[in-house]
């Protein structure tokens, strides 16, 4: 087994042809951030201003998702940040979950790469494809799931609270719980003066 690095990573990603999203995509979405962040979130799948850009989360909900960090004082250069799938779904739908098995060795390969501390699921995809199946995004978010020393916790997507802003109030709730966190285990302020990739 090659060792593991962003090299290799990235020329994977660049590679992948294993589930049809990469048909009739513009730009292949790996992630970005600190790569030394202890902090990660997972959303879906990139969007329209995602798929154009090669970025993660850069289009409105992206926005959000910034102003989201802000509010507990996090940088968001300091966090990592990526999706389930690296291609864009066509029209947005959910990936399949054949889609995103396809994807998942990716995914493992950035999370054995960041080695974080802590996990921020952005939605039911990501909740789901991560913890199981089971989890119901309206009753697990909020709440910390530990995983192999992991600390992960479901919360709602950015989508979703711009699609229904009265979700606003219980995802502030859980961006406390976030700060709660990485205070309890000392890494705020790492977080908070770390290095920007
Ligand atoms: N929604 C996601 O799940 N990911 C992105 O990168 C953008 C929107």
């Amino acid at each position: 087994m090659p060792e593991i690095t962003w090299a290799l990573f990235r020329q994977q990603v660049a590679a992948c042809a294993m589930c049809p999203l990469h048909e009739g995509i513009r730009n292949k979405v790996p992630g970005q951030g600190d790569l030394n962040s202890p902090l990660m979130f997972i959303g879906e799948g990139p969007g329209q201003v995602e798929d154009e850009e090669g970025l993660a989360f850069v289009g409105p909900a992206g926005q959000l998702l910034t102003r989201m960090l802000a509010a507990i004082s996090l940088p968001r250069d300091r966090v990592y940040i990526c999706n389930i799938v690296k291609c864009r779904p066509p029209n947005n739908r959910v990936p399949t979950e054949e889609e995103a098995a396809a994807c998942k060795l990716h995914l493992r390969m950035q999370t054995a790469l960041i080695r974080p501390k802590v996990i921020v699921l952005l939605g039911s995809t990501a909740a789901k494809n991560t913890l199981g199946p089971e989890i119901r995004i309206t009753r697990d978010r909020g709440r910390w799931f530990e995983r192999k020393g992991v600390w992960m916790m479901p919360t709602y997507h950015p989508s979703a609270l711009l699609r229904d802003p009265a979700k606003k109030r219980e995802a502030w709730e859980d961006m406390q719980r976030l700060r709660d966190k990485l205070m309890e285990l000392g890494l705020y302020n790492d977080i908070y003066g770390g290095s920007p990739e």
